[in-house]
């Protein structure tokens, strides 16, 4: 393999976008193109600068910094086409970047991850290449994908032609992608033992070394790489949920998570980070890589494996589904016909991603116990909203969610009459809002259910206000309500 000069990219979604940019970005000796059939999609990428400010208010996916990040480089050495075949066929090393979701029916429904895009991808690399390729799995895959990719490329390439397969998942979080992706923890490429496949390595991490530091590059067996990525997920999402664990005892004892998590997160051993209490993980990942996880166990006839990761999953829906009881048991049991606003959408701050996000779960619990559900979020635009709390092609309650649902422009919009306020992301804009003019419009006694514990309790109490914080218990809590 020859060293990397051009690099196309097959995906142009939250990781394709924002990662083979900051490649384009640091690396202005090689051309990218990022390719997607999704042609809305592209354009969104191709969008024109906002015609006052200059800046790129309409890309595809919000992340803070990668607007500049794009507008430095499009047209120079970054280019977002639909023209996949052409993109293909010019590169000397491909990434395959597409969805990977949790298949809905056949075999391994709702655990097994859906890989006909990543097939796709390969068989059009397949049909297309002129020259030898290194290409590189960057979508979350279960364990020995990239034996199958080869098999396929291998049967179907014209003669001649050489494939080296790489295993490079991506670990950048979102709301961080583009800081994750200049400053990585580390980046992971699995290859072949072989001759050729160390080779392959060794030119993808000459990429990557044009702003990683080397030692940082860590290279593995293809199995390794691929299975690390489900591992890593699964021990980030384990952690939560054993927070939140913990948040229900907390609530039950008297014991603030906070100070748990704080006191735990002070050994060296455990760490501080990624030990927040919250109303549930969301996000396109850490189910979906689970559930993955779960399938793969059970298919190495590892049923115990497969009921311990299970368990992760559990106590995320009980997580949700506790917070949201809370809300009901708290305003008398009831909250038929009562005003309940959501602060935030996004399944995390600084992305308008809602993929899995706790907040759709949340709406449903409320609008089920009929209330009116009054939401806002920064970001997220009101069609997504839409869209995540109906549910067309199974059946069509647009009518009813209408009925029920109100999009707002702003917190003290979506809070007035409101009986209670329930945060559900944790945006920075919620730690500063005007409490008094909160509470002066909502119906009394007014409530806050902080799921993300960014509001401090005692201020709000002072303000009038009944609050509950997720992992608090009733001990600390204001001692008329407890
Ligand atoms: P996404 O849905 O945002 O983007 C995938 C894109 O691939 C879509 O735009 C789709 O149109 C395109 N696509 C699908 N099939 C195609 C084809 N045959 N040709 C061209 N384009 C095609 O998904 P994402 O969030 O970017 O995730 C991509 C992969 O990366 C997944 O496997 C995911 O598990 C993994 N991953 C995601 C994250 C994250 O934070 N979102 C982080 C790490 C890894
Ligand atoms: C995750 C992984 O972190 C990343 O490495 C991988 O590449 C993709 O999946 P992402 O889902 O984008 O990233 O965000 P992350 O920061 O991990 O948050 C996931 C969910 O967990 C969010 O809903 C977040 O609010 C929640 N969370 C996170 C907590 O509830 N508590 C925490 O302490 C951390």
């Amino acid at each position: 393999a020859p060293p990397v000069r051009r690099i196309c990219c097959i995906g142009a979604g939250y990781v394709g976008g924002p990662t083979c940019s900051v490649i384009a970005l640091n690396c202005p000796d090689i051309t990218v193109h990022i390719a997607d059939i999704n042609a809305a999609r592209i354009a969104a990428w191709n969008s024109d600068p906002d015609p006052v400010t200059g800046e790129l208010v309409n890309l595809p996916v919000y992340e803070p910094g990668l607007a500049e990040v794009v507008k430095k480089c499009r047209g120079r050495n970054l280019f977002f086409t639909t023209d996949i075949e052409k993109a293909i066929e010019e590169a000397d090393l491909v990434f395959v970047s597409v969805n990977t979701p949790t298949k809905k029916s056949g075999m391994g429904k709702g655990f097994a991850a859906d890989l006909h895009y990543v097939e796709a991808s390969t068989r059009l690399i397949a049909s297309v290449s002129s020259s030898s390729k290194i290409i590189v799995e960057k979508s979350t895959v279960p364990c020995r994908t990239a034996a199958s990719m080869r098999t396929i490329l291998e049967a179907n390439a014209r003669p001649g032609l050489h494939f080296d397969i790489l295993s490079n998942p991506e670990f950048l979080a979102e709301g961080t992608a583009v800081q994750d992706l200049q400053n990585p923890d580390r980046v992971l490429i699995g290859s072949l033992k072989t001759k050729e496949g160390e080779l392959a390595a060794r030119r993808l991490k000459d990429v990557y070394a044009h702003w990683v530091p080397r030692e940082k590059v860590y290279t593995t067996g293809l199995w390794s790489s691929e299975l690390s990525k489900l591992a890593a997920n699964a021990l980030l999402a384990q952690r939560i949920s054993s927070i939140n664990a913990m948040a229900a005892i907390c609530e039950a004892t008297g014991a603030d998570v906070q100070e748990v998590a704080h006191a735990c997160g002070l050994d060296k051993r455990i760490g501080p980070n990624f030990l927040k209490a919250s109303v549930g993980f969301g996000g396109s990942c850490f189910q979906k890589d689970i559930l993955n996880l779960v399938y793969l166990s059970e298919s190495l006839n590892l049923p115990q494996v497969a009921d311990y990761w299970k368990q992760v999953i559990t106590m995320n829906e009980y997580s949700k589904s506790r917070f949201a009881q809370k809300v009901v048991s708290t305003l008398f049991n009831t909250i038929t016909a009562k005003k309940v606003a959501v602060l935030g959408f996004a399944f995390k701050k600084n992305t308008g991603d809602t993929r899995e996000s706790a907040a759709i779960s949340l709406c449903r619990y409320f609008r089920q116990e009929n209330a009116f559900v009054a939401i806002y979020d920064p970001k997220v635009p009101e069609a997504q909203i839409w869209l995540d709390l109906t549910e067309p092609g199974v059946v069509d309650d647009t009518k009813q969610v209408k009925e029920q649902v109100t999009i707002h422009k702003s917190v003290q919009s979506a809070c007035k009459d409101a009986e209670a306020v329930v945060i559900a992301t944790e945006w920075d804009e919620f730690k500063t809002l005007d409490w008094e003019a909160i509470y002066a419009s909502m119906k009394k006694p007014a409530f806050v259910f902080d799921g993300r514990a960014i509001v401090d309790p005692k201020k709000l109490r002072q303000v009038g206000f009944k609050v509950h914080t997720v992992g608090q218990g009733p001990e600390i809590v204001d001692p008329i309500w407890a």
